[in-house]
């Protein structure tokens, strides 16, 4: 049996391209109408015209004054370092010693794990995140509360269990065997279990053997619709230290590769240190990258380079990657997304911030056409935004003078504030 038709009146903003690369890529209604039935979209477009035709069993909700956009993507988040954000250290690898392995420690305590899962949820909830790849531990029982929540609330996420059998604390470290057994336990009991689905989680290459990364790209070969997910060329320490672990590979990302680890459905985070043969090997084989901003500036891990990554064509999703961030907001995210492109030369429009946040994230996660979209048959996964949220964003907004303008305006002020609901197929999740 169908639910009701639900009809929301409000400003529309969705994608159906990149815009740097295609300037009819924005879908703008002022006064449009997104239609919503059985947790999908039906229909998304001008108040004017599709009012006319709704059954009179709708219910409309008036939403004018506010902005409808497809629920953000956020594609590199750790859910155990949601109580290490903002903690200081002088660079990712003492701050992975310092605070990251201990945080991490505690999720080998399942009541543990599914508290702070229960947090992190509804916390990217509340700033409109409504798909995320999340990292959980080493700890398998770390992946299931994580699931176990995520599909209780009928989330659509991606996660999974970190292999890490080298230079990790012992209480962090599995075996190359027992790693992909657990993982490929995990596949089965989570992947594309409702809305949930499995990513083959190599924390990055120091931390495992050849021996684990060779039965890591074994198994992503075994289960080809899995993401994986990795990091790699993030810190200058970082790329030496691979390069004296790895001699043979001809760069960091090369390492990788010569695994069988970059395919589509592989989620690249950071990018900062590749060269230009990297960045061609990531397009040729649909890898994506996962930009993180506010953790690359607080860490002082470097600067993402658009021009290059543009000129590759290289497919580009935005990131959190809390608790390295320093913000569960995409808003925030993309004000520091604008100033890193800013200072590599690059200008970003609002507007291409906000595809890289929505269907940017669902290209790279090799979902468009379910999440990322108004298009009729996508997820009714969606948030409100305020342009008035607060009285800093109401002054700016009152003065704005076309939808750049606006758009940038919410980027460059807007946080959790401007999120006024969020809603996950069709239901609401979240108000403020
Ligand atoms: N590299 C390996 N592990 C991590 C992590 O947890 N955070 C970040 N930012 N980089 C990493
Ligand atoms: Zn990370």
């Amino acid at each position: 049996m169908n639910t009701p038709l639900h009809a929301y009146r409000a400003s529309l903003l969705y994608f159906t391209n990149d815009p740097a690369f295609d300037e009819h890529a924005t879908r703008w209604h002022s006064d449009g109408l997104l239609l919503v039935q059985d947790g999908k979209i039906r229909a998304a477009g001008d108040y004017a015209e599709l009012s006319a035709s709704l059954p009179p069993e709708a219910v409309t909700e008036d939403l004018r004054g506010k902005i409808l956009c497809p629920g953000f993507i956020d594609t590199h988040v750790h859910y155990p370092q949601t109580d290490i954000i903002g903690s200081p250290a002088p660079g990712l690898l003492p701050w992975l010693d310092n605070y990251t392995f201990p945080a991490e420690r505690r999720f080998q305590q399942p009541e543990h794990a599914a508290e702070v899962a229960d947090f992190f949820l509804a916390e990217l909830l509340r700033n409109g995140t409504t798909s995320a790849a999340v990292y959980c531990t080493v700890h398998p029982q770390s992946v299931d509360a994580f699931f176990a929540a995520s599909h209780a609330r009928n989330l659509r996420m991606v996660a999974g269990k970190c292999l890490m059998d080298r230079h990790a604390p012992d209480f962090l470290r599995d075996t190359a065997e027992s790693g992909v057994r657990e993982s490929e336990a995990l596949i089965g009991r989570w992947h594309n279990k409702g809305r949930q689905h499995y990513a083959i989680t190599v924390r990055f290459a120091p931390t495992s053997t050849h021996e684990q990364m060779k039965l890591a790209g074994e198994l992503a070969a075994q289960y080809p619709d899995t993401y994986i997910q990795t990091h790699v060329a993030e810190n200058t320490d970082e790329v030496k230290w691979v390069k004296e672990l790895y001699p043979d590979a001809r760069s960091y990302l090369d390492v990788y590769d010569g695994y069988g680890l970059m395919r589509q459905r592989a989620l690249y985070a950071h990018c900062i240190w590749l060269d230009d043969q990297d960045r061609a090997r990531m397009a040729a084989t649909q890898s994506a990258a996962t930009l993180c901003p506010t953790s690359n500036l607080f860490l002082g891990s470097g600067l993402f380079d658009f021009a290059r990554a543009d000129a590759a064509r290289l497919p580009l999703s935005v990131a959190t990657d809390v608790g390295g961030g320093t913000s569960f907001s995409m808003l925030q995210t993309m004000n520091e997304l604008y100033k890193v492109a800013r200072m590599g030369g690059t200008y970003l429009p609002a507007q291409r911030m906000f595809y890289l946040a929505t269907l940017g994230g669902a290209r790279a996660l090799q979902l468009e056409g379910t999440i990322g979209s108004f298009t009729p048959g996508c997820d009714a996964d969606f948030i409100v935004l305020d342009p008035q949220a607060t009285p800093l964003l109401a002054r700016r907004s009152a003065t704005t003078e076309n939808l750049e303008e606006q758009l940038f305006a919410l980027a460059i002020l807007g946080d959790d504030r401007a999120v006024a609901a969020t809603y996950s197929a069709g239901v609401r999740v979240h108000q403020r």
